[in-house]
């Protein structure tokens, strides 16, 4: 007979809400649920719809709607499901090319690669690290289909060149804005200038439900497809709403939207999404004044943003001289107790990007990021004292 194994009852942890505590280890991010997010979550699971496409889904569509206007919503697993869904929804076909930078998430190559269609890399501006608009420009052929854009760290790419460059050769525009829930480009959300935008709601973004996302369509065509993307090909949602009296397999799709229980903490972070930018951007701004008037700028290469981009603090990020440097630095960092990151490989010398992708035009500034950017510890949660002890522990380890 097999034995029951009980697990220990283990008390629930006071959430940490606004706490971290300074003078001992700081994180690189930390979860920071609030109470009300937990009630939300707790009322999902006291209803009996726990699947996908309830309520609180219907709230959550809404609020995206509000944030990023002239655009409708479908919250998805993940910004990598939606990202594939921007993918079905431009019909890539094999052969078929996509520009991206190198510089960004396998996310962004993987969903035009499971339609059998080719990335193809292009190097990043020095300043945001966002697509190079006039590399993009010398890499399109008459393979081109589309251009997926990545608003690195939540600041916003230049949408003007990007789109007029579309226009010039008839491409779409996807904004992979999976980093910039809550920022603007000249006062335009990010997520909804291009044809389609995506978000991820992924633990260590801005705002998360752990793990989730949302795509961003504009034309009504769009929408109609979308939707049975959503809801495993089928007709569905039109279903729910009354419009067939049953539903049938319509088209190829997948199952790309989150339960109820995801959505419920998803509607109430999207509730909570003002303050939580609101403090993100006050930890980001405290970071770069005190650096800044530190002289820190004078060892590290710290954030520049355009004056177009209304940013949402969602990384602190700076670049040394050379990768020695940076490896140093981090490992300096760890051993006064302070977890300082680096962020992507340049996707065209990863084995995938090698082999389903290619590279156009230079790789300088992408090779460059990737052996000397380090990323500070941040989350909607982090204090002023853990911040200080951060910036105490940078000056103590920099060369004088
Ligand atoms: C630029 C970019 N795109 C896509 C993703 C994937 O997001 P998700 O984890 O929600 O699938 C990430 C994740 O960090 C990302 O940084």
């Amino acid at each position: 007979m097999p034995h029951l194994v009980v697990p220990p009852v283990i008390p629930p942890r006071p959430l940490a809400v606004f706490t971290t505590a300074p003078d001992r280890q700081i994180r690189f991010s930390r979860s920071n649920v609030r109470a009300d997010e937990v009630a939300a979550v707790m009322e999902a699971l006291h209803g009996d719809h726990h699947a996908g496409n309830g309520a609180f889904t219907a709230r959550c569509h809404q609020r995206l709607e509000a944030m990023v206007p002239g655009t409708r919503a479908l919250a998805t697993h993940s910004c990598t499901g939606a990202l594939e869904m921007a993918s079905l929804l431009l019909d890539l076909e094999p052969g078929d090319e996509v520009i991206m930078p190198s510089w960004t998430f396998a996310s962004t190559a993987n969903a035009v690669v499971l339609r059998g269609a080719v990335p193809v890399f292009v190097d990043v501006m020095p300043d945001t690290l966002n697509i190079n608009v006039d590399l993009a420009a010398e890499a399109v052929t008459d393979k081109t289909r589309a251009i997926f854009c990545v608003h690195y760290a939540g600041v916003g790419c230049d949408m003007e060149a990007l789109q007029a460059l579309c226009d010039r050769h008839g491409l779409a525009l996807v904004e992979d804005a999976a980093q910039a829930v809550g920022a603007t480009w000249r006062g335009r959300a990010l997520g909804g200038i291009g044809d389609i935008g995506t978000f991820s709601f992924h633990a260590s973004k801005n705002i998360s439900c752990g793990e989730g996302g949302a795509l961003l369509v504009k034309s009504p065509e769009h929408m109609a497809r979308a939707e049975m993307l959503w809801e495993k090909g089928t007709d569905r949602v039109r279903f729910g709403r009354g419009e067939v009296t049953a539903y049938e397999w319509q088209t190829v799709g997948s199952s790309f939207l989150p339960s109820e229980i995801t959505a419920a903490l998803l509607d109430a972070a999207l509730r909570n999404e003002p303050t939580k930018t609101a403090r993100r951007v006050a930890a980001w701004n405290h970071y770069d004044q005190q650096l800044r008037a530190a002289g820190v700028d004078r060892h590290l290469v710290l954030p520049d943003i355009p004056a177009d981009a209304a940013h949402n603090g969602h990384i602190y990020h700076m670049r040394t001289a050379d990768q020695a440097a940076r490896d140093a630095l981090k490992a300096d960092m760890a051993r006064v107790g302070v977890e300082v990151t680096t962020h992507y490989q340049p996707l065209h010398l990863t084995p995938a990007g090698l082999r389903y992708g290619r590279l156009s035009g230079p790789d300088d500034v992408t090779v460059r990021a990737s052996r000397t950017l380090l990323r500070l510890p941040m989350d909607g949660s982090i204090s002023r004292d853990a911040q200080d002890q951060v910036i105490r522990a940078l000056l103590t380890v920099l060369p004088a």
